[in-house]
C-alpha cells in the first residue's frame, strides 16, 4: 500500500478548513465579509497553492464533526493547517482537543478583525495552538496563510 505522501508527488500537503456560514461568503454580511464567494477563494487558493508548490484540500462544513474528522485525517497527511473555524473558534473545545493532536504549522484565518467586533468574538479556543494567526486582512488573508505557510514549512520567505 503506498504512502499517502508519495501520492502527493513529496509536494507538502496543506490542509485549509472553513467552519458554519462560510460556505455563504458572497452573500453574507458583505461589509464585514467581502463579495468574493468560497468558490472564488477556493480558486485563489489553488492558484497560489500551485506557485508555492503545496498540493492542497479545501474543505468547508456547517458540522463541527466534519471539522474534527479532516483534522484528524490532517494528522496522518498533511503538513499544515490553515483554518477558520468561523463560530467554532469562540465555543468549540472539540476542534482545539483535535489540533492539539497536530504536530505541523497551524495557521488561523478571519477574514474580519474579530477583536474590532462583539466582545463574545475576542475569545479563541484555537489561538491557544496556532502557530500564528492572520485577520482583518478580508478574502486576502487566504493567501497570505499561504505564503505565511510556505516560510514555516520551506522556511523561504515568499
Ligand atoms: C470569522 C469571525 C467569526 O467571529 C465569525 O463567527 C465567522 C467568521 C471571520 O472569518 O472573520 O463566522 O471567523
Amino acid at each position: 500500500m503506498p504512502d499517502i505522501k508519495d501520492l502527493c508527488d513529496n509536494k507538502k500537503c496543506i490542509y485549509i478548513i472553513n467552519g458554519p456560514n462560510l460556505n455563504m461568503l458572497g452573500k453574507r454580511e458583505p461589509k464585514i465579509y467581502g463579495k468574493l464567494t468560497l468558490k472564488d477563494v477556493e480558486r485563489d487558493c489553488i492558484q497560489c497553492a500551485g506557485e508555492l508548490g503545496f498540493n492542497l484540500a479545501f474543505h468547508q462544513s456547517n458540522n463541527e464533526a466534519h471539522i474534527v474528522r479532516w483534522i484528524q485525517k490532517a494528522s496522518e497527511e498533511a503538513d499544515g493547517i490553515i483554518i477558520n473555524p468561523a463560530a467554532f473558534t469562540h465555543t468549540s473545545i472539540s476542534i482545539l482537543d483535535a489540533l492539539k493532536i497536530f504536530e505541523f504549522p497551524i495557521i488561523e484565518v478571519h477574514i474580519s478583525n474579530p477583536h474590532l467586533r462583539e466582545p463574545f468574538r475576542h475569545h479563541s479556543y484555537v489561538s491557544k495552538v496556532a502557530t500564528g494567526i492572520i485577520c482583518g486582512f478580508g478574502t486576502k488573508g487566504y493567501t497570505l496563510a499561504l505564503h505565511a505557510m510556505a516560510s514555516l514549512v520551506y522556511g523561504q520567505n515568499t
